[in-house]
């Protein structure tokens, strides 16, 4: 496996790979790689004959009262994630070789990226956008695959693809979670044991809202008053939004529509300020 720290080079590399008519698949990623980072490597790897993996924390996407700053970074751990996982590039650039001191032009997509996490986090999408934009220019990827955890993203930049004519396939792999059903993030290690204890809850919240809909509760104002009441019997929870909305548009729904509603959560932990998200499919 080739580490580029390099953006030219990297470029250059992959620009050589696709003359000579080989296929690239790309998993952006912001590095302290845990399984469900291997999980989009091992969807990634038998669809093309290189697979990049790009580790950097986008300072881009994060707000200025955010974790830009302590957001774990274990590049020689992840090195060996990517070898264990089939990489033939890992990409780890400094924010310089991204970002020139000039830099002046950012991608804003302006309907799937309004609400759920948008709402708190006014310019998080347009730094993703704008991020992954530059991935794509740099890696040349035929196609690439992103984690369902991050929904939103996912319709985010499936929409950007669209609109940008952008010739990437664009793959989702599904969420990995804990045995006790917690989504895997590199968030998670951010939890006090009290929390950790019971963020499992979560899943568990979003699992008595699909039975409810297996039972004939559709209205989504009353499915997203029981997963609040679930919740707020736990002090360590702060709900901050549950979001009932189409896959796709992210456009909020009066009643489930069955295989494409999405509901989507964002829970603040109220002793250690660690915001989760996760979410399910209907
Ligand atoms: O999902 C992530 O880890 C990031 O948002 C991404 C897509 C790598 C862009 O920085």
């Amino acid at each position: 496996m080739k580490v580029i720290h390099d953006s030219k080079e990297l470029q250059q590399t992959a620009l050589a790979l696709r003359a000579q008519g080989k296929t690239i698949a790309l998993v952006p990623t912001m590095g302290n790689l845990h399984a469900g980072h291997a999980s989009l490597m091992d969807e990634a790897r038998p669809r093309a004959d290189v697979l990049i993996v790009s580790v950097f924390v986008n300072p881009t996407q994060f707000g200025p009262n955010e974790d830009y700053e302590k957001y774990p970074r274990t590049l020689d751990a992840d090195c060996e994630v990517c070898r264990a996982h089939g990489a033939d590039i890992l990409f780890a650039p400094t924010p310089e070789t991204m970002y020139a001191p000039t830099f002046s032009t950012y991608i804003t997509e302006s309907a799937c990226s309004q609400g759920l996490c948008g709402r708190s986090r006014p310019t998080h999408f347009r730094g993703v956008c704008t991020v992954v934009d530059i991935l794509f220019n740099l890696a040349q990827p035929n196609v690439a695959v992103f984690g369902q955890k991050d929904a939103q993203q996912v319709a985010v930049l499936k929409r950007m693809v669209q609109d940008l004519h952008i010739p990437v396939e664009m793959v989702v792999a599904p969420i990995v979670r804990e045995e006790d059903g917690l989504a895997l993030s590199s968030r998670n290690q951010y939890l006090t044991p009290k929390e950790r204890a019971a963020a499992p809850k979560i899943q568990a919240a979003l699992q008595t809202l699909k039975n409810s809909i297996a039972t004939g509760t559709d209205a989504t104002e009353k499915l997203a008053e029981i997963f609040v009441n679930e919740l707020s019997a736990d002090a360590v929870f702060e709900p901050e939004y549950i979001e009932i909305v189409d896959n796709t548009t992210m456009a909020p729904l009066k009643k489930i529509e069955p295989g494409n509603t999405l509901i989507a959560v964002a829970v603040r932990m109220t002793e250690s300020r660690t915001r989760l998200i996760d979410n399910i499919l209907v």
